[in-house]
């Protein structure tokens, strides 16, 4: 018997319907998945970290005024998190060449990029999450041209943020995935950060030895998944209160 009322369940987590109007509970799976769900499997104490990685991450942002969805960690897998409409948008933001971005230019892994680079995709499972332009976010009035500027503009932000806040810890920010949503104010849409900041939507790798330290273990089967997210949630200071 369930507690509270299901809202969604994802690949990693589920959506509870929260304790008062306006916020869900964010319950963190230690369910692994890779290629939109061709491989999946369950990895002890994953939805643990990321819960406790996300948390910190999240309200790090908060301190440099980037909004975004996390109230309060209510217990080890949970978060009180505000409800928001979701964008259906994956926003990707790369600093180095890899994964889909190598794979679709030939670009050699571990490439630094010119710039950062900020890509669009829908989050649609059955489509297999296709990227998409500017053009056809606005066409499908999937985002306005404002929010699409809202969105990059933060997108960079917490890019910066982040690459600093990595790189403090001898960990490099090679690329990570963002989502947003609407939170309604009379008729006006605040566009908020939302979804989790974790190692299963970042590339992380050791600056010293460029060992990843992500999802790519579970990908790429190179094992050490649980220890590598451990590892930095050790560096990221957090790693004294795990269980
Ligand atoms: O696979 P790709 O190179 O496009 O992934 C770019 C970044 O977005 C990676 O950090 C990856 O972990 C993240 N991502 C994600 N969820 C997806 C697709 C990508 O977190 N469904």
């Amino acid at each position: 018997m369930t507690r509270r009322k299901k809202i969604y369940e994802g690949k990693a987590k589920i959506l509870y319907e929260g304790p008062e109007p306006g916020t869900l509970i964010q319950y963190f799976k230690d369910d692994t998945t890779a290629f939109n769900g061709q491989k999946r499997a369950a990895l002890e104490g994953k939805g643990v970290l990321n819960n406790r990685i996300s948390e910190y991450v999240m309200t790090r942002l908060n301190t440099i005024g980037v909004q975004n969805h996390f109230i309060k960690r209510l217990n080890l897998r949970e978060q009180l998190i505000k409800e928001v409409e979701i964008i259906p948008l994956q926003v990707i933001c790369r600093n180095i060449a890899a994964g889909s971005l190598s794979q679709r230019f030939g670009l050699p892994e571990g490439q630094a990029l010119p710039r950062s680079i900020i890509e669009f995709c829908l989050k649609d499972d059955k489509l297999g999450d296709p990227m998409v332009a500017e053009e056809h976010i606005t066409a499908f009035n999937w985002a306005s041209p404002q929010e699409i500027d809202d969105i990059m503009a933060t997108t960079l932000r917490v890019n910066d943020f982040l690459c600093g806040l990595f790189s403090g810890v001898g960990i490099t920010l090679v690329d990570f995935k963002l989502e947003f949503g609407r939170v309604w104010e009379n008729d006006y849409a605040r566009i908020i950060l939302a979804d989790e900041i974790s190692p299963d939507s970042c590339r992380l790798w050791d600056t010293a030895t460029n060992e990843k330290l992500d999802r790519d273990r579970f990908r790429r089967d190179l094992g050490n998944v649980i220890e590598s997210y451990t590892e930095v949630a050790r560096r990221l200071g957090i790693m004294s209160e795990m269980p």
